[in-house]
């Protein structure tokens, strides 16, 4: 069942980063079913090409563009906003939610190029896929971005330096950058999702079973039965809050950091 309308989103454009993994795979079929023609981006073409076809399957009218993309390479993003914008024109709503979760290595055993990989693809990736849309915002004053941060863009975690580092400086650029595009009618967001049931959030429960010495399915229920709402969220429940922010509902919603963590952190 969708909570939104199947016009909500008419006549808009949005480009869905990381659409190969489970939130932004859930953000696409979203979009798509509230009337927005979508770019989804990824670098497993097989994976994009199945989404399509699942949104095709519900929608045949539907208008989806496929652009495998390494993110980090600078001509490939280039090339992912021309395609985008020549398919489907100017892109009117942006949902940055490729990342990395690294090694959570504790300070000692970081590297300089762990530190900086996580960095680059949690953080500075955004800002140059927001910089390179945004100027068509502003000129047309219209627009709406959601950052895909995390509870640990909130608060440290044992091991969590260069990964809750990169998204506590998401946060900072959502909120610095939202004041100033909101002069110009953009609105800039972000969410942060504690555990989610994808290959991210798998995998994180994963290292903590490890350091903690429990299997992977004795860590899953210790990671349940510690959020209060007695469960880890699922992807479509992070995808229909990106949804709403990207929405007119949430007109004047701007700089915030939306948590989706089952009451895990409340401040
Ligand atoms: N899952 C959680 O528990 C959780 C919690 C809080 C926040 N988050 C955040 O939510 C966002 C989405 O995570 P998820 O759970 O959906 O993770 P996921 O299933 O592991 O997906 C990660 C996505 O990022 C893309 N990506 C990574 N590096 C890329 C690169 N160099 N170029 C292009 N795309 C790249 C991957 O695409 P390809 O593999 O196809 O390249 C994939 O689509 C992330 O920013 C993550 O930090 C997740």
């Amino acid at each position: 069942m969708s909570l939104f309308s199947k016009d909500a989103l008419v006549g808009k454009h949005a480009l869905i980063t990381g659409a190969t993994g489970g939130i932004g795979y859930e953000t696409a079929k979203v979009l798509a079913g509230m009337g927005a023609a979508i770019t989804i981006t990824g670098r497993r073409e097989e994976v994009l090409q199945q989404l399509k076809e699942e949104i095709l399957n519900e929608n045949s009218d539907a208008k989806v563009l496929v652009v495998s993309a390494d993110l980090t390479n600078s001509a490939e993003l280039d090339q992912l906003v021309e395609a985008a914008e020549s398919a489907n024109g100017f892109v009117s709503h942006l949902v940055n939610s490729a990342g990395v979760l690294g090694n959570s290595a504790i300070v000692e055993d970081m590297t300089i190029e762990q530190l900086e990989k996580v960095m680059h693809v949690n953080y500075t990736v955004p800002i140059l896929l927001t910089k390179k849309i945004y100027s068509t915002m502003k000129d047309r004053k219209e627009g709406s971005v959601v950052n895909v941060a995390s509870l640990s863009g909130l608060r440290g975690t044992y091991g969590g330096t260069a990964y809750c580092g990169s998204k506590f400086a998401l946060i900072g650029f959502t909120q610095s950058f939202a004041l100033e595009a909101i002069q110009h009618g953009v609105r800039v967001n972000a969410v942060c999702p504690g555990y989610v049931e994808t290959e991210m959030g798998k995998e994180s429960i994963r290292k903590k079973g490890i350091k903690e010495g429990r299997s992977f399915e004795e860590q899953y229920t210790v990671a349940n039965k510690s959020i209060p709402s007695g469960r880890i969220s699922s992807p479509e429940e992070v995808a229909n809050t990106i949804a709403f922010l990207l929405t007119d509902a949430a007109a004047n919603i701007v700089g915030e950091s939306v948590k989706i963590s089952g009451g895990s952190v409340m401040r």
